[in-house]
């Protein structure tokens, strides 16, 4: 790796940051810390840059917020997959002075958008439309987003964006995964982009290449000056819409302009115990989860222990009748009525299990709705300080690099986020899969997310605050490792890392890690469920209080996913 001194610590925190001993972390020396125990913060993220920049605004003072508004901005740089200022996501946080927050900035379709859109002549769904170049971008939400979170932060702007400036402007050392990951999409970028950009090289990437990235440090420079106008106005809009039109895409200055961030009252639901708090629509995910933890809650599931063919087999009928109704009901509540309390009412989660049979796979034919696909690169943050606050966020842009469109001059990638509404309601996608007239594409309309950022209470505190990316395989990730915490007990380490199944009803099959035990297996697919082996599931983190009240930070094995904390 190169050896230049462009030491974060020292730069942005000076003294202040040098009094507490030797800086560990540098744009081109930086570990991955897999697990972390500290006592008065932590931040666990895709990338350990990122994660220390959130860690050094704990130290300047600030609190969980603006730690997690200063690692998506990092993100935005060291993570260009998925870490976004042309994304969206979503925010939950709770305060010190026992509030919840629910802050949606969910990008949104553009005014020129229709239902039809991305149908042919013939009516044929074109899904390369909606997930590849200018026709598959929503209005961007992130920067939006950052500012709707600044009044819940202790720091300025200027202080929380620095990091993400140096690491643009001076670069960072990429590691072996993102080198792999920016060859393997080089000749989309060069085929979907119309003008030259940071994130194609020759000879290839290597692992520990510096990727400097001027244009976005000079995009972050505007926000820091301008504020959201910065992006949303003057010389970044100006940039976007000459992409779009360059590219015949729909994004205009009057969309930009006109795009809102939302508070939103946040799903909170007890659990035995705790209380759980996570995000309402337009993600599917706060509901979908309640449903799912509301459906086990009346089974012995600690008794039927981890991994136990019985509590497998429960927590797969759960997720196929959760994703069912997702698919029915669910889209943006700013546009569709969502039948929210009787979806999540316990009587109504009873009667939804009333056909479950612990000696058979149920069939998903018989459950009545649709489902919709979603692609699986997203990024997520936790964040815990010692004040009492914690904060969630999960963000993306959707696909893999979103729609592999940077914008000219301005060196950020624009999402594939149009890809995530039902492109032909009722009809199956080019996956197999259908959607329903809920999240049918309409100008200004937010498409349905499965993103979950949710933090568990234990005594009215933060006990948990976890997430994870992995598009449809959210939800259940989430589940998955609170019921891991909740009902067996295991270490953070543990629950991150377990090998996760997963059933989203159509296709109707299970979806398991390559490291799932095989014995369980056996036993399921006698009793009728197809196994499917898959790559991985989900990229968690997690934040956990634990025996002795230190924060236990984990990063999930799946990525370069790394914790910081003091
Ligand atoms: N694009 C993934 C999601 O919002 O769920």
């Amino acid at each position: 790796m190169r050896s230049i001194s462009l030491i974060l610590a020292i730069t942005l925190t000076g003294t202040a940051y040098a009094q507490q001993g030797p800086v560990k972390t540098d744009a081109y020396h930086y570990k991955i810390e897999k697990a972390i125990t500290a006592s008065k913060g932590a931040v666990v993220s895709a990338h350990p840059l990122a994660s220390q920049a959130g860690l050094l605004m704990l130290r300047q003072g600030g609190n969980a917020v603006d730690a997690a508004i200063a690692t998506q901005l990092a993100l935005a740089v060291v993570y260009p997959a998925a870490g976004n200022l042309g994304g969206g996501g979503f925010l939950v946080a709770h305060l010190k002075n026992g509030k919840n927050i629910a802050i949606d900035y969910r990008e949104k379709a553009p005014a020129a958008a229709s239902r039809d859109m991305y149908l042919d002549q013939n009516g044929h769904a074109n899904t390369a439309l909606s997930q590849d170049g200018h026709l598959a971008c929503g209005i961007p939400g992130t920067v939006a987003g950052l500012f709707a979170s600044l009044p819940y932060a202790k720091l300025t702007i200027q202080q929380l964006i620095a990091p993400a400036i140096l690491l643009a402007e001076k670069g960072y050392a990429i590691t072996e995964r993102e080198a792999s990951s920016l060859n393997k999409r080089r000749d989309e970028f060069k085929k979907l982009n119309t003008q030259e950009n940071a994130f194609v090289k020759a000879p290839l990437w290597k692992a520990g290449d510096t990727l400097i990235q001027k244009d976005l440090a000079a995009t972050l420079k505007r926000i820091r000056d301008n504020g959201r106008a910065g992006f949303y106005e003057g010389e970044t809009a100006r940039l976007i819409t000459a992409e779009m039109q360059r590219g015949h895409g729909l994004i205009t200055t009057a969309d930009l302009k006109a795009y809102e961030a939302k508070e939103r009252t946040a799903v909170t639901f007890p659990y035995k115990a705790y209380q759980v708090v996570t995000m309402p629509l337009p993600s599917s995910g706060g509901i979908a989860l309640q449903q799912m933890m509301g459906m086990v809650e009346p089974y012995p599931l600690n008794a039927w222990g981890f991994h136990s063919v019985a509590a497998i087999q429960l927590m797969i009928e759960v997720e196929r009748r959760a994703y069912a109704d997702r698919a029915k009901y669910l889209g943006d509540p700013d546009f569709v009525k969502v039948p929210v309390k009787e979806l999540t009412a316990a009587s109504y989660l009873k009667g939804r299990m009333a056909d479950y049979d612990p000696k058979k796979a149920g069939i998903s034919k018989y459950v009545p709705a649709g489902s919709i696909y979603e692609s699986t690169e997203t990024t997520h943050l936790s964040v815990m300080d010692g004040e009492g606050n914690a904060v969630s966020v999960t963000t993306t842009l959707n696909g893999s690099y979103g729609s592999k469109v940077v914008v000219g001059g301005a060196g950020f990638f624009l999402n594939n986020e149009m890809d995530d509404f039902s492109v032909k309601p009722g009809v199956p996608n080019m996956y197999g899969l259908v959607g329903a007239e809920a999240n049918a594409v309409a100008p200004g309309k937010r498409m349905l997310s499965s993103m979950t950022p949710t933090i568990v209470l234990r005594k009215g505190k933060p006990y948990l605050v976890t997430g994870t990316p992995g598009g449809a395989t959210i939800i259940t990730s989430v589940f998955q490792t609170l019921i891991n915490v909740l009902e067996f007990n295991l270490s953070a380490r543990q629950a991150v890392d377990a090998p996760k199944f997963h059933h989203q009803w159509l296709p109707d099959e299970v979806v398991v890690e390559e490291d799932f035990d095989q014995t369980p297996l056996d036993h399921l697919q006698r009793m009728g469920y197809k196994i499917e082996r898959g790559t991985t599931i989900g990229r968690v983190e997690l934040i956990k209080i634990n025996e002795k009240g230190m924060l236990e930070a984990v990063g999930d094995k799946r990525g370069d996913d790394s914790a910081a904390g003091y």
